[in-house]
């Protein structure tokens, strides 16, 4: 099984997803890691700067790292579990991230910092001779110094992957190139280079929606809400006198046209977003003034709001997206979570755009939760 595979099939354990589709389960183990992170750092700088005659010199070398480092040792094991953890929920991006790769770089220098100063100024006979002297020889002072400095580059790694990793899913490989005369023969792909298809221009009515008569109320009615629709209809618990039926999608056409509906959510938010997209034509009325903005109102919010909005338009796409995760993977219960925060994002932005006027809307989504006022 080559590396690519094997980091794959950790994405796919049970575990791995069950943690990519809780809400706190990653934050959890992060959060675990780091405080187990802040022991191991806390109690290795104590005995770094003991090295250098920079803290607790009155107190013998030998007593207080041996009682400080089984702290550390137990400390390391739950920041490694964790890490690891971690690690398999997006394997495949953290192996090619490069923070991540200088992060465990840089542990094996320390490792092999650790061992060469035992084997050396640290070894027990060579101890006794410093032990109750304010600071180590040289080799141990720069042993310690060594240290400092590697703990801080791993913590420092560390969060930059935080930042680089967020939001990123690894991508399949495209398929090896072929020609057509081969793809008729069957031959696989010989060693003339196929030029790769060029990319999609950029489509004009989202690069500018001035030219373009689709509002957002149009873009609602006749894609967002219809596949909208579709995908609440498509997956359900069903709860009635026969007891619970799971509504889900069966047969392989059942699942494509959930990831075509699934799709059309994704590529409906460049179009809400794009610049100089009007909320509705200035003859529109809400049947519902009431409660309901008039365009000129949903029109002014956006137009006051306009980095929110495409917030929340984002929030649609990223749920449409963790859709289709799931429908690769046939995951019903992965599609469910995922149609639920379509559901929640579609309320969150109508909440604050489209009806806030509505208290009882408002109190709904409070009691529903997870949705953005
Ligand atoms: C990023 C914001 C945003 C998201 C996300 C969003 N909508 Fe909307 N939607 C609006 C706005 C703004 C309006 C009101 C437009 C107007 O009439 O001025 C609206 C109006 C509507 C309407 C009424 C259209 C009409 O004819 O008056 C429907 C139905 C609707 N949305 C369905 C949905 C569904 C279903 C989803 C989720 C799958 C969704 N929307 C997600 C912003 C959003």
């Amino acid at each position: 099984m080559d590396i690519s595979a094997w980091l794959k099939s950790l994405e796919d354990t049970g575990f791995a997803t069950g943690v990519r589709h809780s809400l706190y389960l990653f934050p959890f183990l992060e959060s675990v890691h780091v405080m187990a992170l802040s022991v191991v750092f806390g109690t290795v700088m104590v005995v770094d700067l003991r090295m250098l005659g920079l803290a607790s010199i009155r107190r013998p070398f030998t007593r207080m790292a041996t009682e400080l480092l089984k702290i550390t040792w137990g400390a390391f094991a739950v920041a490694a579990l964790t890490g690891a953890m971690m690690f398999m929920t997006n394997a495949r991006v953290y192996a090619a991230n490069t923070s991540f790769r200088v992060k465990m770089l840089l542990l094996v220098l320390a490792a092999i910092n650790m061992a060469v100063f035992h084997l050396t100024a640290g070894k027990p006979e060579a101890v006794r001779r410093w032990d109750t002297a304010p600071s180590g020889p040289g080799p141990a002072k720069a042993a310690g110094a060594l240290s400092l400095i590697l703990w801080v580059a791993i913590i420092v790694a560390g969060r930059v992957i935080g930042f680089t990793t967020t939001g990123k899913e690894a991508k399949e490989a495209p398929p090896p190139a072929q020609n057509f005369d081969d793809f008729l023969s069957g031959a696989p792909g010989d060693s003339a280079p196929v030029p790769a298809p060029a990319a999609t221009p950029q489509s004009d009515s989202t690069a500018n929606a001035k030219t373009s008569d689709l509002t957002i109320k149009i873009i609602m009615d006749t894609m967002v809400d219809p596949s909208g629709d579709f995908l609440f209809e498509s997956v359900a618990d069903i709860s009635d006198d026969r007891g619970v039926t799971h509504k889900a999608p069966r047969t392989a056409q059942e699942w494509d046209a959930v990831r075509h509906h699934l799709q059309v959510l994704i590529d409906a938010q460049p179009l809400l977003i794009a610049p100089g997209r009007r909320a509705a034509n200035p003859t529109d009325r809400s049947a519902n003034p009431a409660v309901e903005n008039q365009p000129e109102e949903v029109q002014k919010l956006l137009d006051a709001q306009h980095a929110d909005f495409v917030q929340r338009a984002d929030r649609l796409r990223q749920a449409a997206a963790s859709g289709l995760k799931a429908v690769d993977a046939q995951d019903k219960d992965a599609l469910l979570v995922s149609i639920t925060a379509i559901d929640k994002a579609c309320e969150s932005c109508h909440l604050h755009y489209w009806y806030p006027k509505d208290k009882r809307a408002h109190q709904a989504a409070k009691e529903e939760g997870g949705i953005i006022e």
